[in-house]
């Protein structure tokens, strides 16, 4: 084996239980649920899947994707065709929406703490990168338009997490939501609202995207969807939803020129959807993170009373305070003696802030895993505060 050159992006220790990545886990991929839809690209000898793609993406994949979102719950209106492009995903939409709507060095406000490894993208387009602080709600609208002027014009992007946020797990209210869209209209802001985990409720719908919501005339925001959550990662494509104007920018894009986004994933995941093949894995998905949140609940409350945090309703992850004077840090080290993984807070900030704090994943861990992984977690904390 040539480890140089892996083959996932996932490595673990043997022995150690993971609560650190995001990842769905091995026994949740859909091979052969996904078996008839990639056998029926052959059989029926369905040769466009290897040809370059329509600009706006898979065309078939734009009309199943928008009949999918407009009967889901959580969307409350029909998603027009002409609000969708495909793309290779949630990372890929924010890099065209910087490529095609912030120059170097506009500003990005982006939610204290936040996805971590979308960072890079910002850097990458000599954004500077503004942190603002947050609820449980996400990011707080208090100061909002007194942060947004002192940049006098120069903040371009919003970057949000509205529903089931990573690493917070938490969800925006439909008020906040329409405020910040309001905010982002009057002063020319485009929203890059990053909606990888919307679909992936286990209780009530979260309120609809930031896009449904948008109603502003020109439109200003971007929605990024993503089969990286619902389906499987490796599939790697997404979609960008958005008013039709957004849309033809995204499609008129330069690397676009050369024929639009992954046709062969595109033709898969449209037999996935009309196939039910999609909603049924989504279902499965569901049922399967839900145990899983509430074994990781219930473990919590009874190992690490000391613990505090809000019972996330959907997405992969809890977000845990410990008292102040724990270095999360230090606990990582200790956790990963007794075997188990965690992310600290600091790795969400850009301002080494959420020193007590930590994100654990539920997705990538089954119940027996998730169960002893936090025993394992309280045996490190005990070990902490023993000194
Ligand atoms: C908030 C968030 N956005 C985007 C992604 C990556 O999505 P994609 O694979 O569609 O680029 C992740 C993956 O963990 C995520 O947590």
């Amino acid at each position: 084996m040539n480890d140089l050159f892996p083959k996932i992006m996932l490595s673990r220790s043997d022995g150690i239980i993971d609560l650190a990545w995001g990842h769905p886990s091995d026994n949740l991929h859909p091979l052969d649920a996904l078996k008839p839809a990639i056998d029926a690209i052959f059989v029926n000898k369905e040769i466009s899947a290897l040809q370059y793609s329509g600009y706006q993406g898979y065309g078939p994949l734009i009309g199943s994707l928008s009949q999918y979102l407009s009967e889901d719950k959580s969307y409350t209106r029909i998603i027009k065709p002409e609000e969708l492009y495909i793309g290779y995903g949630a990372s890929h939409g924010l890099d065209l929406a910087c490529t095609l709507f912030t120059g170097e060095g506009n500003t990005v406000l982006v939610e204290e703490p936040s996805y971590y490894l979308v960072r890079q993208i910002l850097i990458d387009h000599r954004l500077n990168i503004v942190g603002v602080p947050t609820d449980s709600e996400g990011m707080k609208i208090e100061n909002l338009e007194q942060i947004i002027d002192s940049y006098k014009g120069n903040v371009k992007l919003l970057y949000l997490i509205p529903s089931f946020h990573n690493p917070m797990g938490s969800v925006m209210s439909l008020e906040r939501r329409e405020k910040i869209i309001d905010l982002a209209d009057k002063h020319d802001i485009l929203i890059a609202a990053d909606e990888a985990y919307h679909l992936l409720y286990y209780g009530d719908p979260p309120p609809p995207t930031m896009a449904t919501l948008d109603d502003s005339r020109k439109g200003c925001v971007v929605s990024l969807g993503s089969f990286s959550k619902i389906l499987a990662p490796g599939i790697k494509l997404g979609w960008i939803q958005a008013n039709p104007d957004i849309v033809d920018k995204f499609t008129n894009s330069g690397s676009n020129f050369s024929g639009g986004n992954n046709n062969f994933a595109g033709a898969i995941v449209d037999i996935a959807i009309r196939k039910g093949i999609l909603a049924k894995h989504v279902n499965h998905l569901k049922n399967t993170y839900k145990s899983r949140m509430e074994i990781m609940s219930s473990a919590l409350k009874t190992r690490i009373p000391e613990a505090e945090f809000l019972m996330p309703q959907g997405g992969y992850y809890f977000w845990i305070k410990f008292p102040e004077e724990i270095d999360a840090n230090v606990l990582e080290k200790l956790a990963f003696n007794q075997g188990v993984t965690l992310r600290p807070g600091v790795a969400f900030s850009g301002q080494n802030l959420f020193s007590n704090c930590i994100r654990l994943c539920f997705a990538l861990s089954d119940i027996e895993d998730i169960t002893e992984g936090i025993n394992r977690l309280g045996q490190a904390y005990d070990k902490y505060i023993s000194g």
